[in-house]
């Protein structure tokens, strides 16, 4: 019985030590070590080995059991570290391959645009405001001296949602906004979105424009033009020419558009210039003192300026984008390059 016993402790031991994966070496541990194991087996029987031998069987039996459970342990440590030395030799990570680029997002360039424009101004003392875009014919048109059947609405095309009521066609409404709730002196630029009847390669229907104004005691055009000359610089990052061309706007007198030395040619003449060598750029003039009535400023007090521009045509400028289409097509391979 001692003698049975020993040799299958042996062959036990001798199949362990031959299993070469983690499966094999399980299933040995099954079959001796399990609940319905063979040395299990022994054990639960022990109650019919006569009672004079039952000791010496039953330590028997417990250290061949010791014996193997020790064994196993150590070879499922060994068995398991074998196997990830095999992956470490035969799978490599080549850790030279390019990763997967996650792309981020840009700014858009009207966007990046406006941001410039706005921290230009902020440097020189003006706030930002902002109005609906969906606005009151007496904002858009009334209060900026330009009444029913006054002929300069013909220069902007709207689009009217009633009688009374339009899409902005310009920014210059938030100039009558801020002068309603705000008593001079006032400081501010205003950038939004517009929208004008009008489409074709140079227009859009949605566009962009960023309006600014300045009211104060003794403001005068010496005043309007070093702010928008030093503006230009700064926003070109160059000592660039201006030129005030006398013009004429409903809600300023006198007004003056702005003309700056083409950018591409630097006044030579060529095809963005039309070879003339300048570039229209901003529209701009003393606020007119009827303007004044309507939001109740004094202007035998007061006097101030006011300019507006687009801003798709200094986008277009600054970055060299020749066609308008670009801003509102959000085609990717042009937004990400800004
Ligand atoms: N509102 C004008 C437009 O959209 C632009 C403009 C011209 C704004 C002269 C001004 C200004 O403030 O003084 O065509």
């Amino acid at each position: 019985m001692k003698e049975k016993l020993q040799q299958m402790a042996e062959q036990a031991r001798q199949t362990m030590l031959e299993a070469a994966t983690e499966t094999q070496l399980q299933e040995v541990r099954v079959r001796y070590l399990g609940k319905k194991g063979e040395l299990t087996s022994l054990m639960k029987g022990i109650g019919s080995v006569a009672p004079e031998q039952r000791p010496a069987m039953g330590a028997l039996l417990n250290e061949l059991k010791e014996g193997l459970v020790r064994l196993f342990e150590q070879r499922l440590h060994e068995v398991r570290e074998a196997e990830i030395q095999e992956r470490l030799a035969t799978e490599r990570i080549d850790v030279t391959l390019p990763g997967r680029r996650r792309f981020t997002g840009s700014k858009h360039p009207i966007t990046l645009v406006t941001e410039e424009i706005v921290e230009i101004f902020s440097a020189l003392g003006f706030g930002v405001e902002e109005g609906p875009e969906i606005e009151r014919d007496f904002f858009n048109f009334e209060a900026l001296n330009m009444p029913k059947d006054h002929p300069a609405r013909d220069m902007q095309d709207t689009f009217y949602v009633t009688d009374d009521v339009v899409l902005r066609t310009h920014t210059s409404p938030v100039q009558i906004r801020t002068m309603q709730k705000h008593a001079p002196p006032v400081r501010v630029i205003a950038p939004g979105t517009v929208y004008r009847r009008d489409s074709d390669l140079t227009h859009s229907p949605m566009f962009h424009q960023i309006e600014g104004f300045l009211v104060d005691r003794k403001i005068t055009f010496g005043d309007l033009k070093g702010i928008l000359t030093t503006f230009l610089s700064r926003f070109f990052e160059r000592s660039i020419g201006v030129r005030f061309r006398p013009s004429f706007f409903p809600f300023t007198e006198p007004s003056a558009e702005v003309d700056i030395q083409c950018v591409n040619c630097s006044g030579t003449g060529c095809r963005v210039c039309s070879q003339s060598g300048w570039l229209e750029i901003l529209g701009s003039g003393m606020i007119d003192p009827e303007v004044f009535k309507s939001v109740d400023y004094d202007s035998e007090v007061y006097t101030g300026f006011a300019f507006g521009m687009g801003l798709e045509r200094m986008a277009m400028l600054k970055y060299g984008v020749d066609d308008l289409r670009l801003f509102f097509e959000n085609d990717l391979r042009f937004l990400k390059q800004f």
